[in-house]
Formats: structure tokens, sequence, C-alpha cells
């Protein structure tokens, strides 16, 4: 891919670089989307009956059995070359701030450090009466298991519909968001609030909106520059580009 000079000349400029990455950057590894026809999980599966506290109270394991479906997916799959990039830049500029909604872990085990995570981490599980992390428990065949210490019941460390974001995690990526020079939306429909609405507080703070996405989405529109093609291509020349100074 060749990028257009002047958005390589504002990155070697750039001092400070806020990425938020959605679901896009993961599906090179073989973690499906959400909403792309077909594929996408909300397009098989009823969010409603699965990721919301009301569903898990109405059929606990029905919840925990399809995460843990999930999570044995995530298991199986490898970071890819889009994460790696990401962890390239996480050296190249003075800031970098990495927004992440996938709850999968990818941008840590690629090795990513400055990462704000603002929908949990599947891989964790939490009580779900009170939202205490708990590490192990007896296996059984309960489903799902509970807390050896209380005996509540245990649920994923996911954000879901209609829960607020993790504490402090949403003013740490507004704060990077209306600071940066530039702002990276990598793979997400942007159809989600409150993450969603970040790409445009860049813009409001002054940073230079730059998208990497096969598809066109709301974000587009507000972007000064749209790559259109999979992170897990884009990112990786980008990168060379930039080390190459091309
Ligand atoms: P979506 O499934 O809504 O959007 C995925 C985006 O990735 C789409 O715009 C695709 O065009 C794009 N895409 C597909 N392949 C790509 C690739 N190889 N490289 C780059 N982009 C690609 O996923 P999100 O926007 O992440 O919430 O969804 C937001 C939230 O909704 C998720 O975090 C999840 C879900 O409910 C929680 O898990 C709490």
């Amino acid at each position: 891919m060749t990028f257009p000079v002047d958005l390589l000349e504002t990155l070697v400029a750039a001092r400070s670089v806020a990425v938020l990455t959605g679901a896009g950057v993961s599906k090179e590894s073989g973690i499906p989307t959400f909403r792309e026809a077909q594929t996408g999980l909300w397009a098989q599966y009823d969010p409603m009956q699965l990721a919301t506290p009301a569903a898990f109270l109405r059929d606990p394991a029905l919840v925990w059995n399809w995460y843990q479906w999930r999570r044995d997916l995530v298991a199986k799959c490898e970071p890819n070359a889009g994460h790696q990039a990401l962890v390239e830049i996480e050296g190249m500029f003075e800031v970098v701030s990495l927004i992440k909604q996938n709850v999968e872990g990818f941008h840590r085990r690629a090795s990513s450090h400055k990462v704000i995570e603002v929908h949990g981490n599947i891989m964790r599980s939490k009580r779900f009466s009170d939202n205490v992390l708990v590490e192990a428990w007896d296996e059984s065949d309960e489903v799902p298991p509970r807390c050896p210490a209380t005996g509540d019941m245990l649920r994923p460390d996911v954000v879901w519909f209609g829960e607020s974001l993790p504490a402090g995690s949403l003013e740490q990526a507004i704060a990077a968001a209306a600071n940066c020079d530039v702002f990276f939306s990598l793979g997400t429909s942007g159809e989600v609030q409150p993450a969603a609405s970040l790409p445009l507080q860049a813009v409001r703070g002054g940073g230079i909106l730059v998208e990497i996405n096969p598809q066109e989405t709301p974000i587009s529109r507000h972007a000064q520059y749209v790559l259109n093609g999979p992170s897990g291509a884009v990112l990786p020349e980008l990168v060379r580009a930039l080390r190459n100074g091309d």
C-alpha cells in the first residue's frame, strides 16, 4: 500500500498517539467480529440472551457456557501482525495510549504495555454479586462455578450491555483522545458507545483522525485519512514505511 506523504509527515512530527482497537484487529487471528453480516457473533447470537446481567440471571449456565466456548477459541488463537505492529508503534512516539475494546487480551499477549481496557477481559472471572475478581475455584460440575470464599456465582469479567465501563477507564480514554496529535481508529464499527465517541473527541481536540478498516463506518467521514484494508496487513506496512522514511 502507498501511504499519503502528508500522513507519513504528520506521523513523523507527532508526539502523542492514541489508538482505539475493535474486533476487526483480531479477525485475522481467527476471532469473529460482532456485527459483520453472516460471520459476526451478534449476527448469529442474540446479545440480549447472552450479554446482559438479566440474561445471566435468566440462564447463568447458558451464558457461562457461551463465554467458555469463546475462551476456548481465544486460547487456541494467537495475536497477529497487526498486534505486533502496535507494539512497535508504542516505541515510536513519546506518548502512546492503546484503548482496547476487545476482551481477548491479545494486545498484552503481544507485549503492548500502555493499554486502557474499556470492555474487560474474557479470561478473567468475577463474582456476579459484587464484581470482585476471583482467580481460582474448585472444579466441579456446577455451571457457572462459584466463589470458594462466598459461594456467589462467577461470571466473565466483561462489560455487558447496560453496564458501566471499568472505573477510571473511560476518563483515561477520553483524556488520551482529547490530547493526542494523531488518533487511530482500527477495526471498530463505531456502533458502541461510549467508545465510539472517542474518535470525535480526538478531532474536537485538534487530533488527526486515521481509520484503518476494510469497510466504511460512521467514523470514516470524520477521518482525515481512511486506509481501506485489514489491520494485520496495513499496520505492519505503515510501520515499515515510517521506519524506512518512505
Ligand atoms: P464490530 O463487530 O462491531 O466491528 C468490527 C469492525 O472490524 C467492522 O467495522 C469491520 O469492517 C472491521 N474489520 C473486519 N475485518 C477487519 C480486519 N481484518 N482489519 C480491520 N478491521 C476489520 O466490533 P467492535 O466495533 O469491536 O463489546 O464492537 C464493539 C463492541 O461491541 C465490542 O467490544 C463488544 C461488542 O458488543 C463487548 O465485548 C463488551
